[in-house]
């Protein structure tokens, strides 16, 4: 689609193509020539879609509250998935991960040595000690929103203490370098540098996506790699960071019985906490709360 100067701007704004993303759009054709990696005009969010993508976070959020609320020793993932149904459908949304590709429920429920995707059961009940993280993802009205906290039962030891406290800062410092001109692969550099000062892995089989429209979008998200490098962070995209880390090695496997939970190959603790953010004219902002 070519826009002539006085059209009006394909973002929604109302004004005039040449007076509103003109010269953005010139900057990204510019960048591309010089052989960066830019986002596709479908990764750029509308205002309309954006309120949409924050409508549907605003479910996603109240979710994860609920969740917060209510977690305790002795429940089962499934009570908690039941919640996660209930709530949402009850607001209006759809759980995005029921049935999505064959997965079975509303949310993910990874506990101790599961990196993600730990599929909610009635025979797993919550013990004193376990570190649980649980994955929502919203659908409302065709826009998506996603994200994930870790949760503590009851007294857990210093060390799965310390590798949740440390996953949490690895998704902070992770959101410190979104910034519009900026780039991806810095995102990732600084996950792995903080996570590994710490003497932590950074799982490298599953990373963050593009988000709004659909799940799972473009671009894949690294936590892991060099600053520099990857597409060009750019005004109006949305996409999730959501660092998965491990006490042990990086290495997991997939359980071959239900075909979805990963869990560390050493059999060691792995924690994750996950937003969707939005890339601003001046830097970044936290979707999901
Ligand atoms: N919420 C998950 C994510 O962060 C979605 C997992 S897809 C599922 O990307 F099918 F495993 F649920
Ligand atoms: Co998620
Ligand atoms: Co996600």
């Amino acid at each position: 689609m070519v826009l002539n100067r006085n059209d009006l701007c394909w973002c929604g704004s109302g004004l005039k193509y040449k007076t509103c993303h003109l010269g953005f759009d010139e900057k990204l054709i510019s960048l591309k020539r010089k052989g960066h990696i830019v986002p596709t005009g479908k990764l750029i969010k509308t205002k309309k879609q954006i309120e949409g993508i924050r409508e549907s976070a605003k479910i996603n959020n109240g979710v994860l509250d609920l969740i917060s609320d209510n977690i305790k020793e002795g429940m089962t993932t499934q009570e908690i998935d039941d919640l996660v149904y209930n709530y949402t459908v009850s607001n209006g949304g759809t759980p995005a991960t029921l049935n999505y590709d064959g997965f079975p429920k509303s949310v993910c429920t990874s506990i101790n040595s599961e990196v993600c995707h730990g599929i909610p059961s009635k025979d797993v009940v919550l013990k004193r000690g376990d570190i649980i993280n649980v994955d929502a993802t919203t659908m409302l009205n065709g826009y998506y929103s996603d994200a994930s906290r870790m949760f503590m039962i009851g007294e857990v030891n210093e060390e799965a203490e310390e590798l949740v406290n440390t996953s949490k800062e690895c998704l902070e410092v992770g959101i410190q370098e979104v910034k519009p001109w900026g780039f991806l692969g810095d995102i990732g550099a600084a996950i792995q540098e903080y996570a590994q000062s710490k003497g932590y892995s950074v799982v490298r089989d599953f990373g963050g996506h593009g988000i709004g429209l659909d799940i799972h979008e473009e671009p894949f998200v690294y936590h892991f790699g060099k600053r520099g490098t990857d597409m060009i962070l750019v005004p109006g995209m949305v996409f999730t960071i959501e660092p998965m880390i491990n006490a042990g090695s990086h290495e997991v496997f997939i359980d071959e019985d239900d075909g979805w939970t990963a869990f560390t190959k050493d059999g060691s603790l792995s924690a994750q906490w996950e937003h969707t953010v939005l890339v601003t004219e001046d830097g970044v902002e936290i979707i999901s709360r």
